[in-house]
């Protein structure tokens, strides 16, 4: 059992291989949170808690003469409002009678085998039966009879805890006006924060910073999880680096409007909440209604950042990816997009893939402006019906012919929008999110359609449904370009308009389940102008997902890293693109960009057609290369190794199979300098005794991680190194 309850004790301890978690029902019914780090045994760690009185920090009323029993510093499981706690709470409330008091209190529990599923929502499954349990925690506001039922789901070899909230209204109307998946106390330590905020192009950069007194919000509000800043957060021991340390994660699976908060208080004490953005955030519940959150993934390390990723690696690819594609290879596909943009016709893919089917690539992908007069970004949103005129063949020929020439077909969807210049908004203006009255806010010159709404789900469903049953389709790249805005659903009234944003997510995951479900054998890919919402709750559903609409290699060197903390590199859509790179006009070399492309599902994204003879026996032999290590790519151990980051200009990263008998070690010269020192790598991961190949040479694994992998400093333009190594 990894769910251990002592009934004398009211305490609940949850193991997994490598950590404990730890909470109890104490006095009074609060429930104190004792303990989550390295794994433990069977000691109730309630001798860490200190009370004292401390001025200004209220007592519960059942307290009585008790000055030192406080929820504003005591730690708590999940903090309830105008209980005398004036941190940073778990939950919202607006009650019937007007005030947002919520007193929590324990009132049972129940454990039992197997991971418990969220309705309407994604969250991490159990692959084989019996690998996880789940403790459902109840605790209640005696006045207004609401309930809270703590999901705990643990999955003890691959050491990952969740956690999510199911929020039950037993009393009267009442609003929820915050609702998070997650609270936790530290009551001891100085940590640091690491998050990943970018921008479009330019995702997931990593920053660490020490955590200060005070609030720190990571978050988002713009209706998807954004480029801005990614539902992932680690906090960490001060003096915890890639390989040594203690790291906390914390990973939301939801793809729209977050917020991950921490809070250092009035005695240093660390308080993470996660869950739902509450800025605007307000649901009515009704007597009988309930709530569930999204589900927080944790993990705690003690190896590190590396050993942190490597656990959120594997129970992403195993436990949350689904679909018969998530553990299989991916195909190398070559898309039009940054070839043709929006000027192409079907002789012109055929002839790329022409090309493509000769290099060994297994896909051609037709992005964006096959559809109705969708010939810019300025129209035709919404209007799935094929553009024969303009491809100069049905869908079903054009599909045909890339099949006859060895390559699979796929295409390009932007389900969740319209265009005004579209014959779907001039049939139903009312499906766009749009406030009445107001002008919208456009963006890239589009509207959202209101996703909340079933018949609009039931347009996209329909539409993509005849579009993927007129022709042999193998893949499906679902785009979404824009921040959400303009919330209002014409079928709300107006006391529940704040829930839109919800709702939407809602409504896009029930799609997405739907669609999924009907097509299992079409591989889909999520994006969102690349990496918007790059995310575990898309994860669910597109087991990769387009990271970023930058292409620069040298650009992606920082992006795939900061991706890299939480998300399994077998997710990372990446291409090879042509020079001088579109997005920063910078000229990197073939070999670097395809290095870079292989750090992911790789394929291309240029106009072979155009590329010279000698480019494309490299692109061929990269194409080789890549399939040759793909396993080794997307289901080995992941080792980051230099820094993007840091100033000495050379980013190297490593896999190494589970068995430890293969590693392939990638590094790129970002800064080059006259008269240069040797570099000099040590590798991870490798097992000391074994005798590596590499060449002609051999090394022992313990030379090559402690000693290092020598090799002359390399010259010219970002300059891109390869080794591999193979145990005897
Ligand atoms: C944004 C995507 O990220 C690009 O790859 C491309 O599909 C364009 N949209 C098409 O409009």
């Amino acid at each position: 059992m990894s769910i251990i309850f002592d009934e004398g004790q009211r305490l609940f301890t949850l193991h997994t291989k490598h950590s404990s978690y730890q909470c109890m029902a104490g006095p009074h019914g609060f429930l104190f949170h004792l303990y989550y780090g390295k794994r433990i045994d069977d000691q109730n760690m309630d001798y860490l808690i200190l009370a004292r009185d401390r001025g200004f920090s209220g007592n519960p009323y059942d307290a009585g003469k008790d000055r030192a029993f406080s929820t504003d510093t005591l730690p708590l499981e999940y903090s309830g409002t105008e209980s005398g706690d004036y941190r940073i709470h778990s939950i919202g409330i607006i009650n019937a009678d007007g005030s947002m008091a919520l007193d929590l209190r324990y009132k049972d529990h129940v454990i039992s085998r197997g991971k418990y599923s969220l309705e309407g929502l994604p969250a991490l499954y159990e692959e084989e039966k019996g690998e996880a349990e789940t403790l459902a925690l109840t605790l209640c506001d005696s006045v207004s009879l609401l309930e809270v039922t703590l999901l705990y789901g643990v999955f003890a070899e691959k050491d990952i805890i969740t956690r999510a909230a199911v929020i039950v209204n037993r009393g009267g109307g009442i609003k929820l006006t915050k609702a998070m998946s997650m609270s936790i106390d530290f009551p001891y330590g100085e940590f640091d924060l690491v998050h990943f905020p970018g921008r479009h192009a330019m995702e997931r950069q990593f920053e660490r910073a020490p955590l200060m007194r005070g609030i720190h919000t990571v978050s988002s509000a713009r209706g998807t999880s954004s480029h801005q800043n990614n539902p992932g957060i680690i906090v960490c021991s001060k003096e915890t680096t890639e390989d040594f340390g203690g790291c906390y994660g914390f990973n939301l699976v939801y793809s729209g409007n977050f917020s991950a908060t921490v809070e250092v208080d009035q005695i240093g004490q660390t308080r993470v909440n996660m869950g739902l953005d509450y800025e605007g955030f307000c649901f009515s519940l009704r007597e009988g209604d309930s709530f569930v959150t999204p589900e927080t993934v944790m993990c705690f390390s003690d190896e590190g950042f590396t050993g942190l990723s490597q656990r959120y690696h594997r129970i992403y690819r195993h436990n949350l990816c689904r679909g018969p594609r998530k553990l299989r290879s991916r195909p190398v596909l070559i898309n039009n997009w940054e070839a043709t943009y929006f000027d192409f016709d079907g002789p012109k893919l055929i002839q790329i893939a022409k090309e493509a089917s000769k290099l060994g690539i297994d896909m051609l992908v037709m992005d964006d402006g096959w559809f109705g007069g969708r010939d810019s970004d300025t129209k035709a949103l919404g209007d799935w019906f094929v553009n024969e005129s303009k491809l100069k063949m049905s869908l079903n020929d054009l599909a045909g012919e890339i099949n006859k020439l060895g390559l699979k077909f796929g295409l390009w969807f932007e389900p969740e929008m319209v265009s005004e210049d579209s014959r779907l908004y001039r049939e139903h203006p009312g499906w766009a999110l749009q406030i009445p009255g107001r002008k919208p806010v456009l963006s890239r010159g589009q509207l959202a359609l209101d996703i909340s709404r079933e018949e609009v789900r039931n347009y996209i469903f329909d539409a993509l449904s005849a579009i993927l049953d007129s022709a042999h389709i193998e893949y499906v790249k679902w785009d979404m370009n824009r921040s959400l805005a303009n919330w209002y659903s014409s079928l709300l009234p107006a006391a529940r308009q704040a829930e839109v944003p919800h709702r939407y997510m809602l409504g896009l995951y029930g799609l997405l389940e739907k669609l999924t479900q009907k097509y299992p054998h079409v591989l889909f890919e999520g994006c969102s102008g690349g990496g918007g919402r790059f995310d575990p709750g898309m994860l669910y559903y597109h087991p990769q997902i387009w990271c970023s609409d930058n292409t620069d290699a040298i650009g992606r060197l920082k992006i795939q890293y900061g991706t890299s903390f939480f998300y399994p590199v077998s997710a990372v859509g990446s291409h090879v693109s042509a020079v001088p790179n579109h997005q920063t006009g910078r000229t990197s070399p073939l070999k670097t960009r395809c290095l870079a492309a292989l750090s992911g599902t790789f394929g291309f994204e240029l106009d072979i057609t155009k590329m010279t003879g000698e480019e494309r026996e490299a692109a061929k032999f990269w194409t080789a290369e890549f399939k040759r290590y793909q396993p080794l790519i997307h289901e080995g151990l992941y080792y980051r190794l230099l820094s993007p980051f840091d100033p000495q200009g050379i980013s190297a990263w490593q896999f190494v199979s589970e068995d430890k008998t293969a590693a392939l070690l990638c590094l790129v010269v970002t800064e080059v300098t006259a008269n240069p020192p040797n570099l000099r790598i040590r590798l991870k991961g490798l097992d000391e005794k074994s005798l590596y190949r590499c060449g002609e040479k051999s090394y022992t694994g313990a030379a090559l991680m402690y000693g290092g992998y020598v090799l002359p400093g390399p010259s010219g333009d970002y300059p891109a190194i390869t080794v591999y190594f193979e145990a005897r």
